[in-house]
């Protein structure tokens, strides 16, 4: 469904991602593991067209995404959650739900998604009419979610769903995320946690200074040596 092929990014003069090649495949949960600062949300942004790479290719559903813009990539099918959720802050939490079905029209009807929405986070439903100063970090991370999930996609991008979450509450949005591959979607989440990595995860991917240093199914990285001494290893 998506792939990413020898990806070279540049920021000003730094040369950040260094051949970067990742898979997502119909219905795949890919966790993309990294320590702070090893390239995950620029790998994301990449794939979203805020950053434009300087060599590799990106192909989405067998069309070239890489140089296109950030609203065409979205209306082919790829939701997008940032690290900082990214919410408007003047409109309601219904509003931020409703505006993603005008951004890619066509398909379901606004209303069958914005019930998508709601129903993995059901809790947003109560504070529809709360604006995003008066919601925690989680609750804006929740609705960062359910906003790209009221697009429809094909494809979820989630940079680092879990964080700012209380422990209490991860099972819940866990399990929501669980429930949107259940319909058929592909999920690509940035993790620098190992242990909020899913255990779902059908592929996993360890990113190092910019450069993938691990592809391959979760239990074959915590065997790897210099996974574990990246990363850790999970607690289950
Ligand atoms: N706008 C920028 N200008 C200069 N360097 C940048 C910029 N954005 C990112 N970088 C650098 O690129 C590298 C990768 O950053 P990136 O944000 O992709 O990491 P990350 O894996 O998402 O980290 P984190 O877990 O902290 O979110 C870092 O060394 C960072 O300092
Ligand atoms: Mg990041």
């Amino acid at each position: 469904m998506l792939s990413l092929t020898g990806i070279d990014v540049f920021i000003q003069t730094s040369h950040i991602l260094r051949g970067v090649s990742l898979e997502v495949g119909a219905r795949d949960v890919v966790c993309l593991v990294g320590r702070n600062g090893s390239g995950k949300t620029t790998t994301l942004r990449t794939i979203m067209g805020y950053l434009h790479p300087r060599a590799g290719t990106i192909e989405f559903r067998g069309r070239p995404i890489h140089g296109h813009r950030t609203h065409e990539i979205a209306r082919l099918g790829l939701g997008w959650a940032p690290e900082d959720s990214g919410i408007f802050s003047d409109l309601t939490v219904a509003e931020n739900v409703e505006i993603a079905t005008w951004t890619r029209p066509g398909g379901r009807p606004a209303a069958q998604r914005v019930d998508l929405a709601y129903g993995v986070f059901p809790v947003l439903r109560r504070y529809a009419a709360r604006k995003g100063p008066e919601m925690s970090g989680g609750e804006r991370k929740m609705l960062s979610i359910a906003r790209a999930l009221a697009l429809d996609p094909e494809m979820l991008i989630l940079d680092e769903p879990f964080e700012g979450l209380s422990p209490a509450i991860i099972p819940d949005v866990s399990a929501g995320i669980a429930a949107i591959t259940g319909l058929g979607r592909a999920i690509l989440i940035a993790e620098s946690n190992i242990h909020h990595v899913p255990e779902y995860t059908t592929r996993l991917y360890v990113i190092e200074r910019g450069e993938i240093i691990f592809g391959g199914p979760p239990d074959d990285a915590w065997r790897d040596a210099s996974v574990s001494r990246i990363i850790g290893g999970p607690s289950r």
